[in-house]
């Protein structure tokens, strides 16, 4: 008999091998901190944590991990390893789902190699930014006009280190040449330089106070470079999109941030460089700043990942009225329960830096203090002009309204907001409105899509045929799923209305908590090659399957924890037996 450890081994050999690129890229993206904190007691110990180790019994910690390195080691009992060995190690994941539990935790789909593709790893990239911030700092050392103008901005010595911040001479080939040891190729990839007309490479930054961009590893990733004197082109210049640095992703100062502080009860998310570096200097470490765009859902599921509450800063103009209202559309749908959002708004004509330095901690907390809730912001909001006596008015509010729940996640705020809305109009969101009629439809599936159920229910969507693509083991694999799975309620729904046409489907599925993202993916353009859609449909929905068997898998190897009876591993040994092995190969 095989025993489950050769099962997951068999398995493991059956699926597509995960480029080792994207293992790299994950191990580069999680953040080890995160991993084992979620596990064990950390508790901050100069640059590294530490706890009581996991692998052998003490009774005083041994056990470190190193941000910076991303590593642990266990200096009692030697065990050392990455995000990806303590999960194997401590939760005695396989290495596939060590790699899938990682993924999953930023959010990403893990690939299989289909065909070598080439690996992608950007070490090199790390080694010429970090170099490049050598060379800013060094430079900054040496010009006294840089100097005077930190000086003169009140920036002291002490946070000019703490934020790495340096000066970009004002060269054509400075950084260019200083740097040339590095090769040209990888200055530019790196945004360092860039290409004139001539075809010329030459420095981005010229003239620039530079404030490095760093990762929440503490990686330079980028940097923001402010001119000395106005009219030198625009005031900041920031580093461009490149394989390390994505500006929709990453916050000003939360590396910072996590260095100053053990726990992080709130982040204050500013607009500007020099509002990051003049808070910290006034002793409120905890604020970040998005890069010269305004805040996306991505900032904010990023936000959330390190604290419980974001207080947003903005300024009281209408400018930042507006401001305020982008960030809330983003924001809402990170807000799942047990995160907070508030919005603060500063005198006309400052922003945190002057004010802080005008008024002080104490004076910019007091403003912190008396921070709105953004969905009391949303509310007033939507209420400025109406006059909720009237029905018409009521119905323009409602309607104004539920836009904004549909996109929060399930949970106690939603509905707490459609009650909040039902009381203010007498009007309940539908999808909420079921206690009485039995249970509601609200299922695993209704929370939201992971990214690949999401290209697949919309490739149904707008092109229902494609379902004829679908192998008959697939479907029956499908079938018990549907109930609790919109992309197996719509196979099914499917095989058994073969003619259905997209609007009879979204009609099928109005009031289901996902019905606007299902219209939205409707009405996504159609793929011109068909051909390449039911492919992509058919390998999808397989790599579906084996998600689904390695998510039911883990679930029943924990409850076999807890009972291992009998009857616990018959089920077991039945996912073995389940019809998703069948489909799992595709080749
Ligand atoms: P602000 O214009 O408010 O500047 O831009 P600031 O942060 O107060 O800077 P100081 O005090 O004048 O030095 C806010 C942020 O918008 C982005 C930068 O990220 C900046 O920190 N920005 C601004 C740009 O990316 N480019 C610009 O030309 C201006
Ligand atoms: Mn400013």
């Amino acid at each position: 008999m095989q025993t489950p450890e050769e099962f997951v081994a068999n398995l493991t050999a059956m699926a597509g091998r995960i480029p080792q690129s994207f293992i790299n890229d994950l191990l580069n993206r999680v953040d080890i901190v995160d991993v084992i904190d979620a596990r064990l007691q950390l508790r901050k110990a100069g640059r590294d944590y530490q706890a009581l180790c996991p692998f052998h019994n003490e009774k005083t910690p041994s056990f470190t991990v190193s941000p910076e390195k991303q590593f642990y080691h266990c200096f009692g009992c030697g065990e050392s390893g990455t995000a990806l060995t303590f999960l194997m190690e401590h939760d005695r994941m396989e290495f596939v789902e060590a790699v899938e539990a990682l993924a999953q935790l930023v959010g990403v789909e893990v690939p299989r190699e289909q065909g070598g593709r080439p690996a992608r790893d950007n070490t090199d990239l790390y080694d010429v930014l970090a170099a490049a911030d050598r060379y800013f700092r060094k430079a900054l050392r040496q010009s006294p006009e840089a100097i005077e103008y930190l000086k003169a901005r009140g920036v002291t010595g002490t946070i000019a280190r703490d934020f790495g911040i340096g000066y970009a001479p004002d060269e054509w080939q400075g950084a260019a040449s200083a740097l040339a040891g590095m090769g040209e190729a990888k200055l530019l990839e790196a945004g360092l330089l860039t290409r004139g007309e001539k075809g010329r490479a030459y420095d981005r930054f010229r003239g620039r106070i530079m404030f490095p961009i760093r990762d929440t590893r503490g990686r330079i990733i980028g940097f923001g470079g402010r001119v000395m004197a106005d009219g030198g082109g625009p005031k900041y210049l920031n580093s461009p999109e490149t394989p390390v640095f994505h500006k929709g992703r990453e916050l000003y100062g939360l590396y910072e941030a996590r260095q100053a502080l053990r726990r992080i009860d709130r982040l204050i998310v500013v607009e500007g460089y020099m509002d990051v570096v003049a808070l910290a200097q006034a002793g409120i470490s905890n604020a970040v700043a998005s890069l010269g765009t305004a805040a996306t859902e991505e900032h904010f599921q990023s936000l959330y990942r390190y604290t419980g509450e974001v207080i947003c800063c903005f300024d009281g103009d209408a400018a930042g009225r507006q401001a305020a209202w982008r960030a809330l559309e983003s924001a809402l749908p990170a807000l799942s329960d047990g995160r907070g959002l508030k919005f603060m708004f500063l005198p006309d004509g400052e922003d945190p830096d002057s004010l802080v330095r005008a008024r002080g901690k104490a004076g910019y907390l007091e403003l912190a203090a008396r921070a709105v809730p953004a969905v009391e912001y949303l509310f007033g909001r939507l209420e400025e002009g109406l006059d909720l006596g009237s029905v018409d008015d009521k119905a323009r509010f409602a309607s104004l309204a539920m836009p904004h729940i549909d996109r929060l996640p399930a949970g106690i705020l939603k509905e707490l907001m459609a009650s909040r809305l039902e009381g203010l109009t007498g009007f309940r969101p539908s999808a909420q409105a079921r206690p009485s009629r039995g249970p509601a439809r609200r299922t695993a599936a209704d929370v939201s899509l992971t990214p690949l159920a999401r290209r697949l229910v919309g490739y149904l969507l707008r092109e229902p045929s494609v379902v004829s693509a679908l192998s008959e083991e697939a479907r029956r694999a499908l079938r018990p799923l549907a109930g609790n799975d919109l992309l197996a309620e719509l196979v099914t729904y499917l095989d058994e209305h073969p003619d259905a046409e997209t609007p009879e489907l979204l009609g099928r599925w109005t009031g289901h908590d996902l019905h606007d993202e299902l219209t939205g993916l409707a009405r996504q353009p159609s793929a011109i090659d068909i051909a390449a859609v039911r492919g992509d449909f058919t390998e999808g929905v397989a790599r579906y399957l084996e998600m689904q068997q390695a998510s039911a898998r883990r679930q029943l190897i924990s409850e076999m924890h807890q009972d291992p009876s009998a009857e616990r591993l018959k089920d077991y040994w039945s996912l073995k037996q389940g019809p998703r092995d069948k489909v799992s190969g595709t080749d």
